[in-house]
């Protein structure tokens, strides 16, 4: 099945414009070292600190607290950021936050962390109703009135790229669903990427967030391209445009890096040769699917991860159970490029060669990337399929309601995703090897 063709033969005709943008950059050993004059050179002179207790645990945010301090800034620490924020834990968030004058924030962490950070930057900056911000039609998707606060942010995962992109997720706990805020103004003006902050990463998250950059660029780089869409005026620009060139360049060079080290980073967690490439491969999918979006497997992952029963995923926080982000994303990977293979054969088989030149025997075409997919997770200790976090068949027909709720990321789907075509993605996705 393909896309039905959308922009040809309309009032305004296809789109013939394309948007990107990403935060300036530092990157390299101890790069965290010089954050203090980075947020001077910025303007900042009262700097919060946003972490969660695993991260405060490693005494990284504690270092970053004293070198901003050393650069002669008043600098502070909130370390109460819930894992996979909801919310519940964003208000709290911002509540600690309105009790100071901040003219900065600085995010250490994963993109749990991060995407806190940015809610709080926004919340603080134009204070209102958290609905009144999250996407329509569950908020009413406001944009802010102005500029925020500068942002500065320090991933600590190899995974959502979250340094680069301009939403934050969160679950909205009544509603049972995940969704978030997006607009350009929440983007970090700075990312500080130093890979020897990831060395202390446990396998089981370096597993799921290796997932995470995965997902983000197969499915940015098979996205619908951004000239299928009708033309769109410039106040009617959406954050996820589309496959087009620029973001295409990124996902190219992502998918060697994890082919050279996911597994070695999974294996030998010291190796900081492979934490480098795994945290360089993070940053250049988020700098892609940032702006081209993603599709199928994350739309399916929020039911996945919102409707999660009694499991407890290997070195993640254990107060409650949890399917993490990136495990909720790449277990319907396998069966949803089986059926977005024939919109685009050339650009699945070439990410499976990228991934795993192994899968260049496979006689069935379409089958190439699934297997490349699955023998990673087979390697890295994901689960097998929805079956290994509790899922069975007849939770199929929730999985699927949850996710075409995601109507945002399904219409950057290279085929048109009904329930139909659903049911057939989770049922397979039930086992996956
Ligand atoms: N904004 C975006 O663009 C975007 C994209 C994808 C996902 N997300 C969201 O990001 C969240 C997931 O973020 P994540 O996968 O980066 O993980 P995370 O921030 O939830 O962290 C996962 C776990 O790893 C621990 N941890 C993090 N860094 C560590 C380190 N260096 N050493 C030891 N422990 C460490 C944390 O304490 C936590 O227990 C989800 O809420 C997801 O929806 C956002
Ligand atoms: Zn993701």
């Amino acid at each position: 099945m393909t896309s039905t063709p959308v922009g040809t033969g309309t009032e305004h005709g296809p789109e013939t414009v394309f948007t990107w943008g990403g935060p300036a950059l530092k990157f390299g050993v101890d790069a965290v070292d010089e954050i203090g004059y980075d947020v001077a050179q910025l303007g900042a002179s009262r700097v919060l600190v946003v972490t969660d207790p695993g991260v405060a645990a490693t005494g990284l945010p504690h270092r970053v607290v004293e070198t901003l301090r050393k650069a002669g800034l008043n600098a502070e620490l909130f370390a109460g950021v819930h894992v996979e924020p909801t919310d519940a834990s964003m208000k709290e968030a911002v509540e600690f936050a309105q009790g100071g004058d901040w003219d900065g924030f600085v995010a250490v962490g994963g993109g749990s962390s991060i995407d806190t950070a940015k809610a709080v930057n926004l919340m603080t900056s134009y204070p209102a109703d958290l609905y009144d911000y999250i996407n329509a039609p569950i908020g009413l998707g406001k944009a802010p009135a102005g500029p925020v606060k500068p942002l500065v942010a320090v991933p600590t995962t190899a995974g959502t790229g979250a340094e680069s992109t301009t939403v934050c997720i969160m679950d909205l706990l009544d509603l049972r669903v995940k969704t978030g805020i997006s607009h350009p103004r929440l983007r970090p003006v700075l990312a500080v990427v130093d890979p020897r902050v990831t060395l202390s990463l446990p396998p089981g998250v370096t597993a799921a967030t290796g997932f995470d950059i995965l997902c983000h660029a197969l499915e940015s780089y098979t996205a619908r391209p951004y000239d299928s869409y009708p033309k769109r005026r410039p106040e009617e620009r959406v954050a996820y445009c589309g496959a087009n060139p620029v973001s295409d360049v990124w996902i190219q060079h992502t998918l060697p890096l994890l082919a050279r080290s996911f597994r070695t980073a999974y294996r030998d967690g010291d190796d900081l040769a492979a934490r480098t490439d795994m945290l360089q491969a993070a940053l250049f999918a988020g700098l892609g699917f940032g702006n081209a979006g993603v599709h199928i497997p994350h739309a399916c992952a929020y039911p996945i991860a919102g409707r999660v029963r009694g499991f407890h995923p290997v070195d993640y926080p254990d107060e409650e159970p949890m399917v993490p982000h990136g495990m909720s994303v790449v277990l319907t990977a396998p069966a949803a490029f089986r059926h977005t293979f024939d919109a685009n054969p050339e650009r699945h088989l070439w990410a499976a060669h990228a991934l795993d030149p192994a899968t260049d025997d496979l006689g069935e075409e379409r089958e190439r990337l699934p297997e490349a997919i699955s023998r990673l997770m087979r390697d890295t200790g994901m689960p097998n399929g929805l079956s290994g976090v509790g899922y069975a068949a007849d939770d199929v027909a929730d999985l699927i309601g949850g996710a075409l709720q995601q109507q945002r990321l399904l219409t950057i789907a290279p085929v048109d995703v009904n329930a139909e075509l659903l049911e057939g993605i989770f049922t397979e996705a039930l086992r996956v090897w």
